[in-house]
Formats: C-alpha cells, structure tokens, sequence
C-alpha cells in the first residue's frame, strides 16, 4: 500500500486526479476506454475538480470512459437529489464530460434488489471491470456502504446502514430520519477486483479511520483495512488525516525518494 501525505485536500485532490490520469492513458495506449469506479461524499470532490481541470487543459480525455458508482440508497426515487445516480451526475459526469449511457449506478429503486445488484455485477464485468477505483472513507472505516462486519470477499448486495452512517450523511437530508435505512453496495470483493485503488482521505474527522486502515490489522470491523491486501492500493490524505498514523515519517521519506519512474506528476 502506497501512502501519500499532502498538504491539503487541494493536494489531495491533485494527486489523486494524477493517479486516475495516468491510468486512463495507459488504458488509452492499448487502445482501451478507461473503467473508472466513483465514489460519492465529500472527500474525492477536490478530485473531480482537478480530474476536470486537467481535462480543460486538453491534458485528459475521458470522453470515452466508463463509470461506475461504488453504491445507491435504496428507495430514492429517480430524480431524488440526494440519490447517488443525481449526486453522480451533477458531480461527476457533468463536470467530467462522460456520455450518460456509460455512466452506471446501481438501481436502488428496483423492484427485484437482489437482481439489480447481480446485474450490476454483470454490468461491470462485461465492461471489462473497473481500471482504477476511486474511494472515500467513512467514519467508521466504511467503503462504498461496506460496513463494519461486512464480509471481505462480499459482493453487490443490499446492506443495513449503521446509525453512525446514518448520521454521518445525515446533513445532505433534512433529518437524519430521512436518510434510507438501506443501500445497495458494491462488495469488498467487487471494489478489490479493480485494478487499482485510491483512498482520498481529508480531515481531522477522518484520521482514526485511516490509521485503522493501513496501520490495523485486517479486519472487517474496518473494512477499508481489506485493501491492505490489495497489490496496487493508493492513500492519499491530507496532514490532519495523516495525524494519527504511526509511521508518518516513513511514509514521507518514502515520498521524497520516490524514483522517477513511481512518481506521479502533477498538473
Ligand atoms: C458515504 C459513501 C462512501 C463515502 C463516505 C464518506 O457513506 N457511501 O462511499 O466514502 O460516505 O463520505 P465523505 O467523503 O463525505 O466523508
């Protein structure tokens, strides 16, 4: 696992773009439309600016890529604003250009749930699987809507949110009563057969989680800590979400003696 420490959720937000930019242009070299796995909350947005900033510059074309969403609520109807599908589009697939049919969420309105996340599971295969994951950490130490106890080899499924998830999210609803009990999520098995990981991470609020990540042990009471298993994860946090890791100066100095070939360019 690859530990990033930067300044700021700016930083942050530039490095992960750079990680995902340098994916998509070797998919592009073997003439290959770029998977990309997307992630909602807070933190990847300063990575979605900075995706479309690059784009801007004529630096990156993702017009032929593909997405995929990491999880939806269930019982949102289309068109809900905070529903996945629209908090995707708006912050997403607008800003980055992608082509709506090419954009895919899990179908948390269905009326069969447990096909809809097999579907989706086919969905992704038969784009030829996701290229590079984008991922967010909860509070809890949750990827996608993984809670703790989820099983580390799970797949899309329907999942009971946590009342710390519940609250967490509770500021995007008007009460936290109005947040769904339950989601449909990409499995930890799903999100690790991706070909490769990056974990933004910004925050005071955040560092607990992250240190239990890449420092704990693996478990599924964090089952971000899965991707401690994973042969090409990235973490890239910001100072304060840095704050409690153990081997900070490692993960500096291993920063500053990156040889070239490793280090990621930024825009
Ligand atoms: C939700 C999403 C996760 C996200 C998490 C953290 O629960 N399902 O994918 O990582 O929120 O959100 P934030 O980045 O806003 O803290």
């Amino acid at each position: 696992m690859d530990v990033i420490i930067c300044r700021d959720d700016d930083e942050v937000g530039a490095y992960a773009a750079a990680k995902v930019a340098k994916v998509a242009e070797a998919a592009q070299k073997v003439g290959k439309n770029v998977v990309i796995g997307v992630a909602t909350g807070s933190s990847p947005l300063a990575t979605y600016t900075a995706l479309a900033a690059l784009i801007q510059a004529g630096k990156l074309d993702l017009s032929q890529a593909s997405a995929f969403a990491l999880d939806e609520y269930v019982g949102l109807p289309a068109g809900h604003p905070q529903s996945y599908r629209e908090v995707i589009r708006r912050t997403v697939a607008e800003p980055l250009g992608l082509r709506p049919e090419r954009v895919h969420v899990p179908d948390g309105f269905a009326q069969d749930l447990e096909r809809a996340a097999r579907d989706y599971e086919t969905a992704i295969r038969d784009a030829g699987g996701v290229d590079v994951q984008i991922l967010g950490v909860g509070s809890n130490g949750h990827i996608g809507f993984n809670e703790p106890t989820s099983s580390l080899s799970s797949r899309t499924r329907i999942k009971t949110l946590t009342a710390q998830t519940r609250n967490d999210n509770a500021r995007f609803f008007d009460s936290s009563e109005l947040v769904p009990q339950h989601c449909l999520t990409q499995g930890l098995g799903t999100i690790m057969d991706a070909r490769h990981c990056v974990l933004v991470a910004s925050g005071e609020g955040k560092a607990d989680a992250i240190k239990a990540v890449v420092e704990g042990p693996v478990t599924a009471m964090v089952p971000g800590s899965v991707l401690q298993l994973h042969p090409k994860a990235t973490v890239i946090v910001d100072q304060r979400a840095a704050s409690k890791l153990e081997l900070i100066d490692y993960y500096q100095h291993m920063y500053q003696n990156l040889p070239d070939w490793q280090r990621v360019v930024l825009a």
